[in-house]
C-alpha cells in the first residue's frame, strides 16, 4: 500500500515536472521567436526619433547573478564579529555612495593625513564593504584592481588598500575583501539626460583607454554600464573629466568560462551582448558546455568583444550614436543580438 502511493506520488512528481519542462519550452520558443521578429526589423531608430516609449536614457539595466544573494547591508559590518585590529588608518561612516547586488560603497577618511598636508581631495578615499554572499566578487574585484595598477592603468579606478583596518563608531575592525579606493563624486548615469553632444570624443576615448588596458591586464569587465563609469568632476564644456571604469564584481579572466546567465535575465539586463545568456543564439560562437555543480551547464568564455558591445549600446545610451570603429571590430551590425530595453536593437 505504502509502495503503491510512494509511486502515485512519483508518477505525479514525474507527470507534473514534464507539464512544467512543456511550459517552459513553450515559454522559451515564444520569447525566441519574438526575438528572431523584432531583431530583423530594424525599428528602433523610429522609436527613439519620435520619442515613444523606448527610452534608453530613463532605463536601468539589472546586474545578473547566478546565485541568490542577501539584501544590500544596513550596517557597515557584515559578519557577527569581525576580527579586531590596531591603529586604523581609516574612519568609516560619513556618507553612503552607492548600494549595488554585491555590496555598498561609503566615504572613509584617511587618518594618517593631516588636513594641512594633503588638502580635502586626498583625505577622503571611498572603501566597498561586500554584501553577505558577495565577498567571491569583492576578491575578484581585488584582484583585478591589483593588475591594474600594476599596469598604471590611467582610466581604472585606482586601488589605495585591500582589507582595510577600519575606525567604525570608536571600534577598529579588520575588514576582509572589503577595499579602499579613490573618491570619485559622479557617474555617468547620473547625468545621462544631460551629457552634451559635444563630448562624445573625450568620453569615448577615455573608456576606450580603461578597456583596452584592462584587457590589457587579461580581464574582461563584464558588467559595463554608465553607472559604472565613474568621473571626477565636468569641465566649461560640460564634459565629464577624469573619468574612470569601476566595479569589477563580474570580470572574467580572458578565456575563462562562466555558467551563463539564466534566460529570465536577458531582456532586464539589457546591456549585456546575448551570448551570455542561456536560450539565446551565441553570435561570437564562444559557449561550450561545461561540467558545474555536478551537471553540465551552457558556459560563455570571457572575450573582450562582449565588453565592446556593452560599449557601443553605452555610448548610444548617452549620444544616440552607433560607434562604427566596433560596429568594424565585431563583424557589422548585429553581432551582439539583440541589445537595449526590451531587446529590440541590433547593436552594435
Ligand atoms: N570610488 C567611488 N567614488 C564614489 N562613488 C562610488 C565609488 N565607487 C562606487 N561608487 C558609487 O556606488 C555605486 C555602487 O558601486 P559599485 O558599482 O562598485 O557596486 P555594485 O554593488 O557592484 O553595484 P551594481 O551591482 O549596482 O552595479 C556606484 O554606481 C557609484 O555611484
Ligand atoms: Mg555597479
Amino acid at each position: 500500500m505504502l509502495m503503491a502511493s510512494t509511486c502515485l506520488v512519483l508518477v505525479l512528481l514525474v507527470l507534473s515536472d514534464v507539464v512544467a519542462a512543456e511550459r517552459l519550452n513553450d515559454h522559451f520558443e515564444s520569447q525566441q521567436e519574438a526575438v528572431a521578429e523584432v531583431s530583423i526589423a530594424n525599428v528602433v531608430r523610429v522609436q527613439v526619433a519620435e520619442g515613444s516609449w523606448f527610452d534608453l536614457n530613463w532605463t536601468r539595466p539589472e546586474t545578473p547573478r547566478l546565485d541568490a544573494i542577501s539584501s544590500a547591508p544596513s550596517s557597515m559590518i557584515q559578519s557577527e564579529s569581525p576580527p579586531s585590529c590596531d591603529d586604523a588608518r581609516w574612519t568609516a561612516g560619513f556618507k553612503t555612495l552607492g548600494k549595488g547586488a554585491y555590496g555598498s560603497v561609503y566615504t572613509v577618511q584617511d587618518n594618517k593625513r593631516s588636513l594641512m598636508m594633503s588638502g580635502k581631495k586626498q583625505r577622503f578615499y571611498a572603501a566597498k564593504i561586500p554584501s553577505k554572499g558577495g565577498e567571491e566578487e569583492a576578491r575578484r574585484e581585488i584582484e583585478v584592481l591589483t593588475k591594474t595598477k600594476e599596469l598604471n592603468c590611467l582610466h581604472v579606478l585606482k586601488l589605495v588598500e585591500k582589507d582595510p583596518c577600519m575606525k567604525i563608531s570608536g571600534k577598529d575592525y579588520f575588514l576582509k575583501d572589503s577595499f579602499v579606493v579613490d573618491l570619485l563624486p559622479s557617474d555617468l548615469h547620473q547625468i545621462r539626460s544631460s551629457v552634451p553632444a559635444k563630448c562624445f570624443r573625450p568620453v569615448f576615448d577615455a573608456i576606450r583607454s580603461g578597456l583596452d588596458c584592462l584587457h590589457k591586464a587579461g580581464y574582461i569587465h563584464g558588467d559595463l554600464k554608465p553607472d559604472n563609469v565613474l568621473f571626477e568632476a565636468t569641465d566649461d564644456d560640460g564634459c565629464p573629466t577624469g573619468i574612470q571604469l569601476a566595479d569589477f564584481g563580474l570580470s572574467k579572466k580572458i578565456g575563462e568560462f562562466t555558467p551563463k546567465f539564466p534566460f529570465p535575465f536577458y531582456l532586464r539586463c539589457y546591456h549585456e551582448p546575448a551570448t551570455m545568456f542561456g536560450e539565446i543564439p551565441d553570435m561570437f560562437n564562444v559557449s561550450a558546455w561545461k561540467p558545474y555543480g555536478g551537471r553540465m551547464k551552457w558556459h560563455f568564455q570571457a572575450d573582450p568583444r562582449l565588453d565592446e558591445c556593452s560599449f557601443a549600446l553605452l555610448m548610444y545610451n548617452l549620444f544616440g550614436e552607433r560607434v562604427p570603429e566596433i560596429q568594424e571590430e565585431l563583424g557589422g551590425r548585429g553581432a551582439c543580438g539583440p541589445m537595449g530595453p526590451k531587446r529590440l536593437l541590433e547593436m552594435p
